[in-house]
């Protein structure tokens, strides 16, 4: 039996139910292998650019699912018919980028896990036609970013798309801590620095500190 970890359970949480889904980069194949199961979809996808990553996944799922999934070697949706919902995660925020762009159709709902710059997927997905539902970092151990979209029309601020809407609106507390570490950081280094780059590290602290306000 696979355990999801906090992180995994999360995603799944943001998951609608669907005819239809991808798992992009899928590794594993936890969530799709949790989404068959819990008949939150009928068939799934599942991918990776690594077929060696892919057989993990195409093992878990040929247990109890042969039929209800589909297994592609690709890099992201490449060559993946049309499906309602797409996950992608556990890559950086370039990557997903890049994959979102290049895909030939545009799923009408995204859960993005990016685990580095989630500025770009945000950045990308509201360019892409999609409003953005959910936006948010959680802890697992370390730090994630979650962004949920649907297609649609949104705006974003500059400090919406560096920190992403839900944190600066409800501060959650994963996202507090986060910043308070990061202002923590910079404290520590300007010690070495010189006038010029304390200077500069003192603007970002302040901004820091009044996003956490
Ligand atoms: C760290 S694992 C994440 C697995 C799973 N999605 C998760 O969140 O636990 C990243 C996976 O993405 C795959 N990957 C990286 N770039 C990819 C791309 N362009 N297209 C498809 N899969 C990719 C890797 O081979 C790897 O299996």
């Amino acid at each position: 039996m696979t355990k999801l970890s906090l992180r995994l359970k999360t995603i799944l949480g943001y998951l609608e139910p669907c005819d239809s889904f991808a798992d992009v980069g899928c590794d594993h194949g936890y969530v799709a292998n949790a989404m068959l199961k819990s008949g939150k979809c009928k068939f799934c996808y599942i991918t990776d650019i690594s077929a060696e990553c892919l057989k993990k996944a195409e093992d878990l799922l040929s247990e109890n699912f042969s039929g209800n999934f589909k297994s592609i070697v690709t890099d992201g949706l490449k060559g993946v018919p049309k499906v309602e919902q797409v996950l992608i995660a556990g890559m950086g925020g370039e990557i997903i980028s890049e994959i979102l762009k290049n895909a030939d159709f545009l799923a009408n709902r995204l859960v993005l896990q990016p685990m580095k710059n989630p500025e770009k997927v945000r950045e990308t997905v509201l360019k892409s036609g999609y409003r953005i539902l959910k936006d948010y970092t959680f802890k697992d151990g370390k730090f994630y970013d979650l962004i949920v979209c649907e297609k649609g029309e949104d705006f974003y601020t500059v400090d919406e798309l560096v920190y992403g809407r839900d944190n600066l609106r409800q501060k959650p507390d994963a996202f507090k801590e986060l910043i308070a570490k990061r202002i923590s950081v910079l404290q520590s280094a300007t010690p070495s620095m010189n006038e010029q780059e304390r200077l500069k590290i003192k603007e970002i602290i302040n901004k820091l500190t009044e996003i956490l306000k």
